[in-house]
């Protein structure tokens, strides 16, 4: 399968990124394409900006999201929000279609530093996404990174890597059926 994944960063050492790639240690079977938001670099969306056209990077991030059977993702948390990056790629893409995510199943991640590893805007994709054409299977939400991952091992509490591999687990089962 062709498995679509991005962090909801543009940060160099995001560690929404770094979950994501260890997520995809357990998709080594499929194709990956791992994008990166600062690839999709974008003016900051206004109806005025829209009026002179769509960005070719919009286009793009639709292409890539038609391109595959399903998205790993994981959000980094703003503000309790979206990061300005995922929200302006966000933004563009659903005026071209506002199903963005275009039916395709998604494992929905989040991690912060804190102890809600990125809960708020968890509940925001999770909440919403659907609206946009997000088929949300699974969502895994790690908190405290600095304390429950290291960047060689990955996730290091034993709970919390359970509840991550049976998601995991889980998720294939869906997008394999
Ligand atoms: C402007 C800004 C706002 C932030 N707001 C939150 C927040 O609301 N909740 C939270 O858990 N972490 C917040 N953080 C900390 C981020 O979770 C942390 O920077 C994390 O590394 C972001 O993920 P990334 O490394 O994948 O970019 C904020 C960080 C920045 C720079």
């Amino acid at each position: 399968m062709k498995i679509l994944a991005f962090a909801g960063s543009t940060s160099s050492t995001s560690i929404n990124k770094e979950l994501v790639k260890f997520v995809l240690k357990d998709f080594q079977d499929d194709e990956i394409n791992l994008i990166d938001l600062n690839d999709f670099d974008m003016p900051v969306f206004s109806v005025d900006r829209e009026k002179k056209g769509f960005p070719d990077e919009a286009h793009h991030f639709l292409q890539v999201i038609e391109e595959c059977d399903a998205i790993i993702c994981s959000l980094a948390e703003h503000n309790r929000s979206y990061s300005a990056a995922f929200k302006n790629v966000f933004d563009w893409a659903s005026r071209i279609n506002v199903k963005v995510f275009q039916n395709r199943p998604m494992l929905l991640m989040s991690t912060s530093p804190g102890g809600y590893g990125g809960g708020n805007v968890m509940n925001t994709a999770k909440t919403f996404f659907p609206q946009f054409g997000g088929e949300v299977k699974e969502t895994f939400s790690l908190p405290k990174f600095y304390e429950n991952f290291d960047l060689e091992v990955g996730v290091i509490d034993p709970e919390m890597l359970k509840d991550l591999k049976d998601k995991i687990t889980n998720f294939k089962n869906q997008i394999r059926n």
